[in-house]
C-alpha cells in the first residue's frame, strides 16, 4: 500500500485530494498548520499532522513522524492581489516563503529517501495564472512561476534515479478558501490610478465562464501520482486548458 503526504489539506484542493486518495486505498498523510481530523472522513489509513511549509522545525519533525512515503503533494499556498508598486516587500517575501521556499524546502527534506530506494513522486501544486501575464497578481504569479522553474529542473536532476517531479497548473477555483485569501492579502487595490485596472480584473473573475473545480486538482495529482507516462505538467480545470490554448 502505498503512501502519499499532502501539505495543506485543512480546505480546498488539499482536502479533497486527500479524499481522493483515501477513496483509493493510499495510506494518507494529510498535513494542516492546525490539524482538524474531522475534515476528513475516518480511515485507519489516514494520519492527521501538523505541518507549517515556512518552519524548517516543524517540515522536519512532521516528515519524522511521517515516516517512509511515496508521494509529496506540495499544495499549501495563498494568493494576494495589489498593483505591484503598492505591495509591501514583506508580503512579497511572505507569498514566496509559503507558496516558493516551502514547496522547495519539502521537496529537498524527501529526494534522498527517493533517491535511495530509486522511486517517488513529487507533485507541485502551480497555476494557470503562470501560462500568461495578469495584471494585479504580480508577486503570486512569480512565486509559482519560480515552482515552475524549479520543479522543471529538478526533474532533469533526478529522472535518472528514478523520481518523477510533476506540476499541477489550476484554474481559477471560486469553491476553495483561495479567494478569501487573496482578499485577506490586498494592498493598494483602491488606489485611484489604478482603479480601472481593478474593476476589468476582478469584475471578469465574477463572470460567469469555465472554472477549476478541487475534484479536476485531486484527478491531475492523482495521474501524477500513478502514471509514470504523464506529462510533466498537467492542467487541471476547463478554464486551465483554455488559458493554456490562448497562450500556445
Ligand atoms: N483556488 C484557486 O483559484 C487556485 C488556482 C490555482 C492555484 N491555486 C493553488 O492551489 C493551492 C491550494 O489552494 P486552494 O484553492 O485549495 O486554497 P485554500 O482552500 O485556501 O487552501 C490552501 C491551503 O494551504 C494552507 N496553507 C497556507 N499557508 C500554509 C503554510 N504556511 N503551511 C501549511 N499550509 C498552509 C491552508 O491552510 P490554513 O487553513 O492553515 O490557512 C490551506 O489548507 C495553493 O497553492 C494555491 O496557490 C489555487
Amino acid at each position: 500500500m502505498k503512501t502519499v503526504l499532502i501539505t495543506g489539506c485543512s480546505s480546498g484542493f488539499g482536502l479533497e485530494t486527500a479524499r481522493h486518495f483515501l477513496d483509493r486505498d493510499w495510506r494518507v498523510v494529510a498535513t494542516m498548520r492546525t490539524p482538524r481530523a474531522e475534515v476528513l472522513p475516518p480511515s485507519e489509513r489516514l494520519r492527521v499532522l501538523a505541518l507549517d511549509v515556512t518552519q524548517p522545525e516543524s517540515i522536519r519533525r512532521a516528515l519524522e513522524a511521517a515516516g517512509p512515503i511515496d508521494v509529496l503533494v506540495n499544495n499549501a499556498g495563498f494568493g494576494a492581489g495589489a498593483p505591484f508598486e503598492r505591495m509591501p516587500m514583506a508580503s512579497v517575501r511572505q507569498l514566496f516563503e509559503t507558496n516558493t521556499f516551502g514547496t522547495m524546502a519539502l521537496t529537498q527534506a524527501v529526494l534522498p529517501q527517493f533517491r535511495q530506494r530509486g522511486a517517488g513522486v513529487v507533485v507541485n501544486v502551480s497555476s494557470s495564472i503562470t501560462l500568461k501575464p495578469v495584471p494585479l497578481a504580480a508577486a503570486y504569479r512569480a512565486s509559482k512561476a519560480a515552482v515552475n522553474a524549479f520543479t522543471e529542473s529538478v526533474a532533469a536532476e533526478v529522472e535518472s534515479f528514478g523520481v518523477r517531479m510533476h506540476l499541477v497548473l489550476p484554474g481559477r477555483a471560486p469553491d476553495t478558501r483561495f479567494g478569501e485569501t487573496v482578499r485577506s492579502h490586498t494592498s493598494g487595490l483602491d488606489h485611484p490610478a489604478y482603479a480601472g485596472l481593478v474593476r476589468q480584473v476582478y469584475g471578469a473573475m465574477d463572470a460567469s465562464g469555465p472554472i477549476t473545480h478541487p475534484q479536476d486538482v485531486a484527478e491531475a495529482v492523482w495521474r501524477a501520482a500513478n502514471d509514470p507516462a504523464s506529462p510533466l505538467r498537467l492542467l487541471a480545470g476547463a478554464d486551465a486548458e483554455a488559458w493554456a490554448a490562448e497562450a500556445a
